[in-house]
């Protein structure tokens, strides 16, 4: 196998090109791609080079049968000008996770962190200073055996894209709480990050916003009883002073975000307890004044908090909490990410 990186460099970086005041998030990348192919079983020809369109076959077999998974992980610059990445191994356990599951082979460690490195490093320009700025980092691996056989590919291509990122939801947010769609089958792909996990979740969560959601909550596909989570944020209930989360079973994504909300709140002495919630719990919860606050934990999305959900016919809406947990864990999370405070769990890697 040949672990060293080809770098090929863009002759003019965009970056001068970019509001970085007023972009969207996710429709702005940055200068430089990482990209490996694997064939006849190695990867192969791992290389940096200018962002720019990539070329396959229309009969690539991920077209057809959406061999496809990704990651989502952020780099943010502290006020030194130093690098960070939060907890990457994480993200490279998970996409190898994903990868057994999807019949994928796996992407080896040294060369994940490699390319991850130094394509950051030859990027970190993009990261800005200020609140919510970090750059948004988008491994992926793609079936691209140019063969229309309902098989595994025995090709795939593994990149890594860069994208600047702003806030994610600036306000609080809707939820519908699903009683008739499932997001993922027990037994099934729930807990890897596969694409398709996503583009199923369009059409039910299009549905809800034309309701005037934001969000859809997902529920388990057996009996719509137990909260799971939300499509890109794990869910978090406080009832009285306990925080809720459900455990990750195989429906559900282990997110990264999620176990260090755990730990962090752990830490700050709240009592943390990991069950299945059903929606009559929070129902009732939320009649009798025990339900303070929920929010989502993602790396997009950090910690969103969630002002009011609707089951069926029924909407509840929550008053904003003074001693908010979400506040409080956010802003603990974020001072650790951006090395203002003590990262005494080692969960910072330096580029
Ligand atoms: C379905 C789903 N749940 C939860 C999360 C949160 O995971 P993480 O905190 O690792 O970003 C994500 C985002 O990656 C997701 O796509």
């Amino acid at each position: 196998m040949n672990f060293d990186i080809k770098i090929i460099k863009a002759n003019e970086s965009k970056i001068d090109t970019i509001d970085f005041n007023n972009f969207s998030f996710g429709s702005v990348f940055t200068d430089h791609m990482f990209e490996c192919d694997y064939i006849d079983g190695n990867w192969t020809n791992p290389t940096i080079k200018p962002y720019q369109p990539i070329s396959i076959e229309p009969s690539a077999s991920v077209l057809h049968y959406g061999q496809a998974i990704f990651e989502g992980m952020k780099a943010y610059k502290d006020e030194n000008d130093e690098v960070w990445l939060f907890r990457p191994n994480q993200n490279f356990e998970r996409i190898n996770k994903s990868a057994i599951r999807m019949a994928i082979p796996e992407f080896p460690k040294e060369l994940f962190f490699e390319g991850l490195t130094k394509l950051v490093d030859t990027d970190r320009d993009w990261i800005k200073h200020g609140e919510g700025r970090s750059l948004y980092i988008r491994p992926f691996i793609i079936g691209n055996e140019y063969a229309i056989q309902a098989v595994p590919s025995k090709n795939y291509k593994f990149m890594i894209i860069c994208a600047p990122a702003t806030l994610y939801y600036t306000k609080k947010l809707k939820v519908l709480v699903a009683d008739k769609y499932s997001r993922a089958a027990s037994g099934g792909v729930g807990y890897a990050k596969a694409a398709g996990n996503y583009a199923g979740q369009f059409y039910p969560t299009n549905l809800a916003k034309e309701l005037g959601f934001d969000q859809v909550i997902w529920t388990d596909s057996n009996e719509h009883k137990y909260l799971e989570e939300a499509g890109t944020m794990n869910i978090f209930f406080r009832i009285d002073n306990n925080l809720i989360t459900a455990p990750v079973t195989d429906t559900i994504l282990d997110g990264v975000t999620r176990k260090s909300i755990i730990q962090i709140a752990r830490d700050q002495g709240i009592n943390v307890e990991i069950k299945k919630l059903s929606i009559e719990e929070l129902k009732n919860s939320a009649k009798n004044g025990s339900l303070k606050e929920i929010f989502g934990a993602g790396t997009a999305a950090v910690v969103s908090e969630i002002k009011g959900f609707q089951h069926k016919k029924e909407y509840f809406e929550l008053d904003g909490q003074k001693d908010s947990y979400a506040e409080k864990l956010k802003s603990i999370l974020v001072g650790i990410q951006t090395n203002k405070l003590q990262d005494k769990h080692n969960w910072r890697y330096k580029v």
